[in-house]
């Protein structure tokens, strides 16, 4: 017989990877104050996008010398961006382990036609950094969502290097420290951590990276979208919140929420805690069961973020039929909502931990998992 349903039930059962939960005091009318029906062009739009920029970069503690700017078509267009004006000037790696990355490995390869170096390892394993050309530009994923394995630490990126290091922090910035003179090019979209609308994408340059852009031109024609330079110099004002084409003032107002929340929780190193605290729940939930475990086969490489998970148990014999079924019974439920793991990664959950996430949420959550998981498994010995 299955065990009884849980008594309590997660506040806010949202788990989803992107678009991430809200930040918990979420209101609309938290976004009154948006310059709505108003040029981004007027000093109050523009003021609110350089505000954007400006406060990203007290909170993630980017260098004085590093240029952000809003860009058009979320985390895919700042990446897009990026390899689309920087790559084809020296030889380069393209690293992945997870959907993501390669998608970007993808784009290098089949789109640009470049003759680039492939490192990948499957989901759940990540590829040892250490051993990369960092003489050649690495493009790679910090987080892999999609696996729930990210980089530990940035120490094995030489601090002097030829090559430029391109890296889609997404599901990253916000909950994991990024080393930022490790790292040339960062780009991440308002709907991951911080919970806010999708729409636009950041785009960090360091100083080397600005250099290649003004002193290189790809092979290829850039549409007006992807172009960063004019006549050889970088257009400063995409830096300063004078976008390439129009923003939504909406999207920018609620990025600005989400800013003034992060700092509320103690900014960055508050949410690297409250992210941290999310995945450890669910990291000892999995220690003490011998049905699940994290999909990260390294401790050092699990998730804070997109914490993945697969089931062991060995009466299982679809495991993806089941994993489904978990994910639907949840939802049904209404305690845990898109839990399932990506459409392309192995069979499993996958569980959103950053910052906006509750850890109650999250604690509230789990003992429905061993319900969901109990009811499954007592379905398929009744099939039997
Ligand atoms: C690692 C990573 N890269 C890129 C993307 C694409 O992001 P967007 O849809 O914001 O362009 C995602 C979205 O989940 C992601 O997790």
């Amino acid at each position: 017989m299955a065990m009884t349903q849980p008594g309590a039930r997660p506040m806010n059962p949202r788990f989803s990877s992107g678009p991430c939960a809200k930040p918990p005091t979420f209101t609309l009318n938290d976004l009154s104050d948006a310059a709505l029906g108003r040029s981004h062009r007027a000093a109050v739009g523009k003021d609110k996008l350089k505000a954007a920029i400006e406060e990203t970069r007290t909170l993630l503690g980017v260098p004085a010398d590093y240029k952000i700017g809003i860009v058009p078509a979320s985390d895919t267009g700042a990446m897009e961006m990026a390899m689309w004006s920087l790559l084809g000037a020296r030889p380069c790696t393209m690293v992945a382990w997870e959907s993501f990355g390669a998608g970007w490995v993808t784009d290098v390869v089949k789109q640009l036609k470049l003759d680039a170096e492939v490192k990948t390892a499957d989901y759940g394993e990540i590829v040892d950094m250490a051993a990369l050309d960092y003489d050649t530009d690495v493009v790679f994923t910090w987080n892999g969502t999609t696996s729930g394995v990210r980089v530990a630490n940035g120490d094995v990126i030489p601090a002097t290097r030829a090559g430029l290091t391109i890296c889609d922090a997404t599901s990253a910035a916000f909950a994991m420290d990024l080393p930022w003179d490790k790292l040339d090019v960062t780009t991440f979209s308002w709907q991951k951590v911080l919970g806010g609308e999708a729409a636009h994408g950041m785009l960090i340059l360091s100083p080397r990276a600005v250099e290649r852009l003004e002193s290189y031109t790809p092979a290829w024609p850039l549409p007006k979208i992807f172009r960063l330079t004019k006549g050889g110099k970088l257009i400063d004002g995409i830096f300063s919140g004078a976008t390439i084409n129009t923003p939504s003032m909406l999207a920018v107002e609620d990025y600005l929420n989400c800013l003034k929340w992060a700092r509320s929780v103690g900014g960055l190193q508050g949410l690297i805690a409250r992210a941290d605290a999310n995945a450890q729940a669910i990291w000892d939930f999995c220690a003490n069961r011998d049905w699940i475990d994290n999909l990260a086969v390294d401790a050092a490489t699990r998730s804070n973020t997109s914490v993945c998970l697969k089931f062991t148990d060995p009466r299982i014999t679809d495991g993806a039929a089941f994993a489904k079924a978990v994910a639907k019974r949840l939802e049904a439920e209404g305690v845990a909502l898109d839990v399932g793991a990506y459409r392309d990664a192995p069979a499993g959950l996958r569980i959103w931990c950053g910052g906006t996430v509750e850890t109650a949420d999250i604690e509230a959550m789990l003992p429905w998992l061993d319900w969901a998981f109990d009811a499954e498994i007592t379905a398929l010995a009744e099939a039997a």
